[in-house]
């Protein structure tokens, strides 16, 4: 049996994580086995209930669990409130605390989806990469930070830091993935402008003589991003920090035609978290308009990374292409003058695909 902690969050959270464990109930069905899953409250929800994102009672449930399914955080009714208690604080302490400095975003365009993507098919067609983003370091989490006022002028402030522990360890991560792919890393750096950078550059450089079958090319960033849409066929493991990660992987989601399709496995401690790589979409929240893909997607990973379930995993992927593919889209990824499905909708047709 596997315990799984779901903190379905904010906004579309709870919704999409609803047609995930709908998912995961028909793989439970299909493959004869047992998922126990326990809710708790995170981000906003948790702030309006225990005035604090992250209250300790989801933390130990999700460090005593054999994985984290997390939906989103965040959305305007918490804007005001001071970095410490903001709901996204939760997810960042939730990945420090559970040590996951891995974060896993893969972006492989489904076929039956060119169309849905901003560029045009023949530059989305052989698109199959990963984002390799460390998750616990760098801007995000560096001393000092904060906001001060002298002379009247309001200053705010962030540190980039990494060590060469911290950059080797996410480099062996990125080369081990990419030696069960097509063996090519491209790490993602600053490092004409940066020192944290320089580490970075050197240290994964390093890193790569222990894999003398794996390929690696550095690219600054600017250059990354650019070449995300003049040539995205050309990568495969994208190695880089958090902040550039961050970015980079949203920039990537979208060759798929919705950010909204992007799953994320947050790996490196004894516990993984599953999550996708969308946002709370308080805007669409509660219209069964939210595409669940993404939350569904990040469940097939949690089936392979944290349960060795690669045939369930697969069969799950197939079946969110099958659904796709006969044209089920929803509202984000449907083409003009055709009907949408709602979210239920989605994750029940899914659900069905598996246990036939
Ligand atoms: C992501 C999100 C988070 C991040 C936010 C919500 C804190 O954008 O997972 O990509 O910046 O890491
Ligand atoms: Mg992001």
């Amino acid at each position: 049996m596997f315990n799984v902690a779901v903190l379905a969050g904010d906004g579309i959270g709870p919704e999409v994580v609803k047609q995930g464990l709908r998912v995961l109930h028909a793989v439970a069905e299909r493959w004869n086995q047992r998922f126990e899953f326990k809710e708790a409250a995170v981000g906003g929800a948790a702030i309006d209930l225990y005035g604090w994102p992250l209250p300790e009672d989801s933390l130990r449930l999700a460090q005593a669990s054999d994985a984290v399914l997390l939906g989103a955080v965040g959305g305007p009714k918490w804007d005001g409130v001071e970095y410490e208690k903001r709901p996204e604080k939760a997810l960042l302490d939730l990945r420090q605390k559970l040590g996951l400095y891995a974060n896993l975003r893969p972006v492989r365009p489904l076929a039956s989806l060119l169309d849905s993507s901003p560029l045009k098919p023949e530059l989305i067609k052989e698109v199959d990469l990963i984002v390799v983003r460390e998750l616990t370091g760098g801007i995000y989490f560096g001393s000092p930070r904060g906001l001060n006022e002298n002379d009247g002028q309001l200053t705010g402030f962030n540190t980039e830091v990494y060590t060469s522990a911290e950059v080797e360890r996410i480099a062996r991560k990125a080369f081990e993935i990419a030696g069960g792919r097509s063996k090519r890393v491209t790490s993602v750096d600053k490092a004409n402008v940066l020192e944290s950078s320089l580490v970075w550059r050197k240290v994964v450089s390093k890193v790569k003589q222990d894999y003398p079958e794996v390929e690696l090319n550095h690219m600054l960033v600017d250059n990354c991003a650019m070449q995300l849409i003049r040539n995205p066929g050309q990568f495969d493991v994208l190695v880089t920090t958090n902040m550039f990660g961050d970015i980079l992987s949203d920039e990537a989601a979208m060759l798929t035609g919705s950010l909204g399709m992007l799953p994320s496995a947050s790996l490196g401690g004894e516990v993984g978290m599953y999550e996708p790589a969308h946002g709370s979409a308080p805007d669409i929240a509660g219209k069964d308009q939210a595409n669940p893909i993404g939350l569904i997607l990040s469940c097939a990973m949690m089936l392979r990374h944290s349960f060795g379930l690669e045939d369930a995993a697969g069969r799950l992927e197939g079946a969110v292409e099958k659904v796709v593919a006969a044209g089920h889209r929803t509202q984000d990824i449907c083409p003009k003058g055709a009907t949408p499905v709602g979210t239920a909708r989605m994750g029940e047709l899914i659900a069905a695909e598996i246990i036939n």
